[in-house]
């Protein structure tokens, strides 16, 4: 869990912001709610190596105290420090990336007290096989002498899902680049359905940076998505198991405007987080009887109970319903369900066989449940 400058700052990122942002995650309580990395990504370096060192090179004018600073400043604050290279020759946004130098750049990053490395798969030589380009910096980060969290970030492609955990990485984004509209985060998350099973403690599948509390602002801005739409998307990202890492501008959050109040309380949500960060990882099971613009998902967790979301994917509101067999559990079994919703608190007591919500477009509900035997 965690902040990563890209959906809205894009290439325009810089000592100060980071430094209001790490302020940020303090006073806002996001650290308390378990964001702890704080994540610079591409455009953070000069256009070209150190010509002697050949090491790469903090950009002069976005971070003039160099990045070791910055990373002393996040630290100070209590946080862990991320940042962002490349397994190609250069970075997606045409910076140099660390093929060929992946030992120099992960010794120079624990040099800097990097805690975590987003490393991203734009740029390859026509020869170089992606798996190998990821074991290398797998084992330059195992070698460098500081614990650094390896973020591999392939897009989903070369069937990332059956390699990646062997690398090292301990997340692998596995899909393409969202961006803040209802489609895109739609789509991600559709796509990672039945894809969740290589997603496990020390190596989780990463659906991509949050764009809640985006509205439309910033990087990956595009239409920007309603609130409701949040809600959604944050719940897909907690029951699906995702790496949390925020991408709206955190300074917007500090504003009274309800639109905003609304984003702190859902993205501090004590029991969605619970979830999504339950120790044994395990991935959602469809249990879906109206079709895939209705998804409804449930997941084992580690305490006995299950997380069981519904999803209205639809621009219409719609009669969702959680009927027991669909999990696995037939009524001739004699259990029922204590049911509460996480949303809104409530105990809505032990329920047999089946229950439904109206659910509004785009709208979701999402329920604690533990089993009891019927007596
Ligand atoms: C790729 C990644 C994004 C971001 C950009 C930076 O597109 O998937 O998350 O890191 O590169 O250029």
């Amino acid at each position: 869990m965690g902040w990563n400058s890209w959906n809205t700052f894009g290439e325009k990122i810089s000592d100060k912001l980071i430094r209001q942002t790490a302020d940020l995650m303090v006073d806002l309580g996001l650290d308390k709610a378990g964001y702890n990395y704080l994540v610079i990504d591409d455009c953070w370096s000069e256009r070209y190596r150190d010509p002697k060192t050949h090491k790469l090179v903090p950009n002069k004018k976005k971070f003039p105290n160099g990045i070791k600073a910055v990373a002393d400043y996040v630290h100070s604050k209590g946080l862990k420090f991320g940042i962002y290279s490349c397994c190609g020759v250069r970075t997606c946004a045409n910076y140099p990336g660390s093929f060929d130098h992946e030992f120099l750049d992960a010794d120079t990053f624990a040099e800097w007290g990097v805690d975590f490395l987003k490393y991203d798969f734009c740029c390859r030589p026509k020869h170089a096989y992606g798996p190998q380009l990821y074991r290398t910096m797998g084992h330059a980060l195992r070698l460098c002498g500081r614990e650094i969290l390896f973020s591999a970030c392939n897009w989903g492609s070369d069937d990332v899902w059956s390699w990646i955990r062997s690398a090292g990485a301990h997340m692998y984004r596995s899909t393409g680049d969202i961006c803040d509209t209802f489609e895109s985060f739609r789509k991600i998350a559709t796509s990672q359905m039945d894809k969740l099973h290589a997603s496990a403690p020390f190596c989780y599948n990463d659906m991509d940076m949050l764009t809640v509390g985006m509205y439309g602002k910033g990087n990956v801005g595009a239409q920007g998505c309603a609130e409701l739409d949040y809600k959604t998307q944050f719940a897909l990202w907690c029951m699906m198991g995702s790496p949390l890492m925020l991408g709206a501008d955190l300074r917007n959050l500090t504003k009274k405007d309800p639109k905003y109040r609304n984003m702190m309380k859902l993205i501090t949500n004590k029991e969605l987080i619970a979830i999504d960060q339950d120790p044994e990882a395990r991935p959602i099971f469809n249990c879906t009887i109206s079709g895939e613009m209705f998804p409804t998902v449930c997941r084992l967790l580690a305490n006995g109970d299950l997380a069981v979301a519904m999803f209205n994917f639809s621009d219409k509101e719609a009669l969702m319903n959680v009927v027991y067999e669909a999990m696995g559990i037939p009524d001739a079994a004699g259990v029922d369900l204590h049911v509460r919703d996480v949303f809104s608190g409530e105990d809505c007591g032990v329920i047999r066989e089946y229950f439904d919500r109206q659910v509004p477009a785009h709208d979701c509900f999402v329920f604690r449940c533990t089993p009891v035997r019927r007596k």
